[in-house]
């Protein structure tokens, strides 16, 4: 990370907690939930009994890997957003190598020490592969692995590539209908009719399962929403203290979202070193740090149709607890 990067995310980091502990309604985006303590957590979130979405979407992957390999040819430039420990990829990558296809892949995320480790471990494990890592947001990274393609394309002209972007985890749950939208538009310009998009989405099921899935016994979604406080004490010079707020997460079944939020258990007053200012908060207000969106089979093609895609295949599981929705360009 450079130098000037580092300064203008420190920069956005703290005037976001300034806006966030200013305003009525205290929200701070999720992206923030992810420094190198957060990754390792949610890492953690995914091995728990009750959070079923990882080992759903891994067994999806397993048994469609085939179908996947054949829609996308011999030769395959696989972009993933949000790529975090690329455990999953690694299985679509397994069977894409035992298949003898030639792989580019450009796994993108915003943490660097996670995508160091799994650029090392799938280096070893899959040597015919490259593997470009690229350690930036989705916007830009996209960009940047387009830009990426455009070389390997130049420089083998003779060779034609199918582009897949994968949009794994559900993490498309997290986005406001709007972002998901204009996420999704702006990926369409820049893939062929070829190419295609593989998304990962948690469907609507019964209260009792998604409300367990963020509220797990071991309590490590509760260290990892406690963890964006502990980070702005780490980052910013704050001085919360993590023993006078509360996980809490619920499902808002008008919505169709889990929310997620930090409440305090006592009238309190923060200070927040970088901003040099101190807020104040009351007892019972919440920090709303997280919406993670429910879909429908419905709303699922409603999306793709708005964004210019058609959706080719929906790989879902006997419970129809989850989607691997497969777009092609419309
Ligand atoms: C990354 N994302 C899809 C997770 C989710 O389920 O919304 C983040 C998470 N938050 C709490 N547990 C997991």
């Amino acid at each position: 990370m450079t130098l000037q990067q580092n300064n203008t995310e420190f920069e956005e980091f703290a005037s976001d907690v300034a806006r966030c502990l200013t305003s009525n309604n205290k929200y701070l985006s999720p992206k923030y939930l992810y420094d190198k303590v957060g990754s390792q957590l949610f890492e953690q979130i995914c091995l728990q009994p009750e959070y079923y979405l990882t080992r759903t979407e891994a067994s999806l992957l397993n048994k469609y890997a085939p179908v996947i390999s054949k829609l996308v040819g011999s030769n395959i430039k696989i972009i993933e957003l949000g790529s975090g420990s690329s455990s999953k990829t690694a299985i679509l990558l397994s069977y894409l190598s035992s298949q003898k296809k030639r792989i580019y892949y450009f796994p993108i995320d915003i943490s660097s020490s996670i995508l160091i480790e799994s650029e090392r471990k799938l280096k070893s494990q899959f040597p015919n592969a490259s593997i470009i890592g690229i350690r930036s947001d989705y916007d830009t990274g996209i960009d940047r692995a387009a830009a990426e393609c455009m070389v390997i394309g130049n420089n083998n002209k003779n060779i034609s590539y199918t582009k897949l972007v994968l949009f794994l985890g559900s993490s498309i749950g997290n986005f406001e209908l709007i972002e998901a939208q204009s996420l999704l538009r702006s990926l369409r310009e820049k893939l062929h009719t070829n190419d295609l998009l593989l998304i990962g989405f948690d469907l609507q099921k019964d209260e009792s399962v998604l409300s367990a899935a963020y509220n797990d016994n071991a309590g490590m979604t509760a260290k990892f929403n406690l963890n964006l406080l502990a980070r702005i004490n780490r980052e910013l010079g704050g001085n919360f203290d993590l023993g006078k707020f509360e996980h809490c997460a619920f499902y808002n079944l008008e919505r169709h979202r889990i929310e997620m939020h930090l409440i305090s258990k006592a009238d309190q007053q923060l200070y927040i070193g970088a901003l040099g200012k101190t807020f104040a908060l009351r007892r019972g207000e919440s920090i709303h740090t997280e919406n993670s969106y429910k879909y429908s089979l419905s709303q699922i093609a409603a999306l793709a149709e708005d964004c210019g895609f058609t959706v080719e295949k929906n790989f879902t599981d006997e419970k129809r607890w989850f989607d691997l929705a497969l777009f092609s360009p419309s």
